[in-house]
């Protein structure tokens, strides 16, 4: 039987930092604030004219180059994105032509938060399959384009980046399980909105969000999705070496690991450098983890989103 596993990880960030400190000159907020309700201490923010693509193929490069593969060894692209560069052709197919490997399967998908998890776990079924042999998956996010600068609710909160695994064949199991949720009920609470509908001075896509009521069904369906991923594994939450959350708020990451009894010393937190980069965020997490040396080959990873939608999930890894 088949197996995929991840081969390695990468990730970039754009050179541009902007710190609490930036943002109180732009609204009604304070460094405080900022970093006892969400965690958050700086971010970054990507240059006049750094796309979501040119982003996701700095992060694509390293994690082929750490695979010791070549960009022509991708067979299969799955992207996680709500901030493409264009309508289409999409930021998978956009990838695809800038590392040269033509012919294989290539998508975006906008699933907010969740998208590289969603992205991995379409992969993995692929490779499972023998249908793809050597699957990029990506979540990058532009998010600073979609961000209503005006509004201290939201403007504090999201930033930019990419991250990405690169997904092999293997014949033990790397990707335990993924389990994957959407609830669209839930759709007025966080969304963005499209152009000339927006909130915005100029009436781009801005995003909208409820976040004290979001926070609460963060924490319930979360809670949910961990114990989900467990018990499909017959596991219990000791047999876990990290947890790699999805970065929105350390309280809600917080409220995780309690839940899995973890301390925080396992628990991969990025959120203080990065603020929240939506699909970008977990393979943020996981890769910078990964090179410094904290998550080694054969420890059991946890790891879970939840965004707009609203779309959330888990996936069990066998590192
Ligand atoms: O990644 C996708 C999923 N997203 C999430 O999971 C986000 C979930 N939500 C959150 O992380 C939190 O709800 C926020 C960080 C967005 C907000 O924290 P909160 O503790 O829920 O605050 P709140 O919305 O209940 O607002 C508390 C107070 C309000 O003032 P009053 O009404 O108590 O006077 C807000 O107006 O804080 C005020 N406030 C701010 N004050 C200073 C809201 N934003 C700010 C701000 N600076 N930036």
């Amino acid at each position: 039987m088949i197996h995929s596993r991840i081969a390695a990880t990468g990730s970039y960030l754009p050179a541009k930092v902007v710190s609490n400190s930036d943002l109180e000159k732009l609204v009604d907020t304070s460094d405080e604030w900022i970093r006892t309700r969400t965690g958050i201490e700086r971010r970054h923010i990507a240059a006049d004219g750094e796309g979501t693509v040119d982003m996701a193929e700095h992060a694509a490069r390293r994690a082929i180059e750490a695979a010791g593969l070549k960009p022509s060894d991708i067979d299969f692209i799955a992207f996680g994105t709500t901030t493409p560069d264009l309508v289409f052709p999409n930021c998978g197919v956009l990838l695809q032509q800038r590392l040269g490997c033509l012919g294989g399967p290539a998508f975006s998908l906008e699933t907010a938060c969740a998208g590289f998890l969603y992205a991995l776990s379409i992969a993995d079924k692929y490779v499972r399959s023998g249908e793809a042999r050597r699957a990029l998956v990506v979540g990058a996010e532009r998010l600073s384009s979609i961000t209503d600068w005006t509004d201290r609710t939201t403007a504090i909160l999201f930033a930019d980046g990419a991250g990405a695994v690169v997904l092999e064949p293997s014949p033990t199991a790397g990707i335990l399980s993924t389990h994957l949720h959407a609830d669209g009920q839930y759709k007025d609470l966080l969304y963005c909105s499209r152009p000339g509908e927006g909130s915005g001075v100029n009436r781009q896509p801005r995003i909208v969000m409820s976040g004290s009521e979001v926070f609460k069904v963060a924490v319930t369906r979360l809670g949910q999705s961990v114990d989900e991923a467990l018990a499909a594994n017959g596991l219990d939450r000791s047999a876990l070496d990290w947890l790699v959350p999805h970065q929105a708020n350390i309280r809600i990451i917080q409220a995780i690991a309690r839940r899995l009894e973890l301390p925080m010393e396992k628990v991969i937190l990025t959120i203080q450098d990065h603020g929240n980069t939506s699909a970008a965020s977990v393979p943020l997490a996981l890769d910078a983890a990964v090179r410094d040396g904290r998550i080694r080959r054969g420890e059991l990873l946890l790891l879970e989103a939840f965004g707009g939608g609203f779309t959330w999930g888990s996936a069990l890894v066998r590192y």
